[in-house]
């Protein structure tokens, strides 16, 4: 048990998928997979662990923003000894070509600061997926039909975004789309060695200003975490 998870060590396999809402975390756990348990619920950011196809696997909720996705992921590195962690989660598009629904890959998270600017001071690090499980996202995507945008996100800590300036600069370098968590989630796996990913859904559009309504952001997020489930273990 930590600080913010109450379960046991035995509790929480190898292989965990983040989503930011911890609802999200006990629909995909139920529709995905079997011999769910619940194993975490202090502060009500839900966490399950069950079995897809043989292997076992948490989805544990996040929260939303870097500050909170790093409490919760420090405590499944160093406690409870996670070694693949998948962020499952919603993004804004960045890029015309991109569409509501589509499937965004992050190679690459940029950002403004980080919970881990404390120890890069004055270097800009950059956090970056795990090869193996990019490519093997990609390769599971493209299997179902879908063509994935693979590049560089925007981990961003404001939602309510002041600077317009920087979302526009963001734009102008090909960043693909905007979210709030990958980055940080990039520089623990690099710093403990551990494998990281983040799969995204496009849920609403920054240059044309669409988004997805509530009952289809469901739908859309099963095939998000189809490829995050496939990713992990292949
Ligand atoms: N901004 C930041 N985070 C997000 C967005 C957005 O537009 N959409 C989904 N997550």
């Amino acid at each position: 048990m930590t600080i913010h998870i109450g379960a046991a060590k035995e509790d929480i396999a190898e292989t965990v998928l983040l989503p930011g809402d911890p609802y999200r975390a006990k629909w995909a756990a139920e529709t995905f997979l079997s011999d769910v348990r619940l194993v975490n619920e202090v502060r009500g950011m839900l966490g399950f662990t069950g079995t897809w196809k043989g292997h076992r696997v948490t989805i544990q909720g996040s929260g939303m923003g870097m500050p909170s996705l790093s409490i919760y992921v420090n405590e499944l590195i160093r406690d409870f000894d996670a070694q693949t962690l998948i962020r499952i989660g919603s993004c804004g598009a960045m890029q015309d070509k991109i569409k509501l629904r589509d499937v965004i890959v992050a190679m690459t998270a940029s950002t403004l600061s980080t919970p881990s600017r404390g120890i890069f001071k004055e270097l800009n690090f950059a956090p970056c997926a795990d090869w193996a499980l990019l490519r093997a996202a990609v390769n599971a995507a493209e299997a179902k039909g879908s063509t994935p945008h693979v590049g560089g996100i925007y981990s961003s800590d404001v939602f309510y975004d002041e600077r317009p300036d920087l979302n526009e600069q963001m734009v102008r370098h090909g960043i693909l789309g905007v979210e709030m968590e990958a980055a940080e989630l990039y520089n623990l796996a690099a710093r403990h060695r551990r494998r990281a990913l983040a799969v995204l859904t496009v849920s609403d559009h920054l240059i044309t200003g669409e988004a997805l309504p509530s009952d289809q952001r469901e739908r859309s997020f099963a095939e998000m975490v189809e490829i995050a489930l496939e990713a992990a273990f292949s």
